[in-house]
C-alpha cells in the first residue's frame, strides 16, 4: 500500500472520523499527557493529528505542532483549534516518512492510532527518533501483533483487508522498535482488554 493510498483512505474518512473512532480510542488519549511528561514550554510533534481530538487534552503551556498526511483530516483539526481558539497548536499537511523539521527539534513525540497506518514503519520510527531531542520521549499508542499464536494468525490472515480501509493488524511492536533502534521504556494497556497499548520510549 502506498502512501498516497493511506492519503485517499483518510481523506474519505474525515467527515465521520470521530464519531467512529472517538470514544473507541479515547482511554488511550486520555493518558497520553500523563506518560509523556509534558513540561512548560515543551515542544510536543503530534504526528498523524488527524482531526486533533487529543490537542483538548493536552495542556495549554506547551508548543503544538500537529502533522498529517491527509489535507481534510486535517481541515478538521483546523476547525476544532479554530473553535477552541488554540494559539499553542500549529498544523501542517507532511508526510512523517520525510520530515521537514531539522534534528533534535522537539522534546516530545505522540504517534496516537498511527504507526499502524504506515507502509514504511520503520522509516517513520527512525524519522521520528531524528527529529526527537536526546532525551526527549516518544509515545506510541497502537495495536500490535498479539503474543497468543492463534490470534497471530489471525491478526496476521486479517492484516491486508484491514490495511485496505487504513490500519495494519499484523505490526510487530519489538520488530519494529528492534529494527528503528529504539528502546521501549513503558508498555502499558490501555483499551480493548489491553489489546491496545501505549508504548513510552525515550531517544
Ligand atoms: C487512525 S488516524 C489517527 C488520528 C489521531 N491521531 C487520533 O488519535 O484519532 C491515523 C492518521 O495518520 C495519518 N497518516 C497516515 N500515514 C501518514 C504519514 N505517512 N504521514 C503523516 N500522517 C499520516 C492519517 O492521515 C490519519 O489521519
Amino acid at each position: 500500500m502506498s502512501v498516497q493510498y493511506v492519503e485517499k483512505v483518510y481523506n474519505s474518512y474525515a467527515w465521520v472520523y470521530d464519531l467512529v473512532f472517538g470514544k473507541v480510542f479515547h482511554n488511550g488519549r486520555v493518558l497520553a499527557p500523563k506518560l509523556l511528561h509534558l513540561f512548560p514550554g515543551a515542544r510536543l510533534l503530534e504526528v498523524g493529528v488527524g482531526t486533533g481530538m487529543t490537542l483538548p487534552l493536552l495542556p495549554r503551556n506547551i508548543e503544538i505542532t500537529g502533522i498529517d498526511l491527509s489535507q481534510k483530516m486535517l481541515d478538521q483539526a483546523q476547525k476544532r483549534i479554530a473553535k477552541l481558539k488554540y494559539t499553542h497548536v500549529r498544523l501542517l499537511k507532511m508526510d512523517a516518512t520525510k520530515l521537514e523539521f531539522p534534528d533534535e527539534s522537539f522534546d516530545r513525540v505522540l504517534a496516537a492510532y498511527f504507526i499502524s497506518t504506515v507502509p514504511e514503519p520503520v522509516k517513520v520510527v527512525r524519522e521520528l527518533m531524528r527529529v526527537t531531542k536526546p532525551g526527549g520521549y516518544l509515545l506510541f499508542l497502537n495495536h500490535f501483533h498479539s503474543e497468543t499464536p492463534i490470534k497471530r494468525y489471525v491478526e496476521k490472515i486479517i492484516s491486508p483487508v484491514c490495511y485496505r480501509i487504513g490500519f495494519k493488524t499484523d505490526l510487530d511492536l519489538y520488530d519494529l522498535m528492534d529494527k528503528a533502534g529504539l528502546e521501549i521504556e513503558t508498555i502499558e494497556p490501555i483499551d480493548f482488554q489491553g489489546h491496545w497499548k501505549a508504548v513510552r520510549c525515550r531517544k
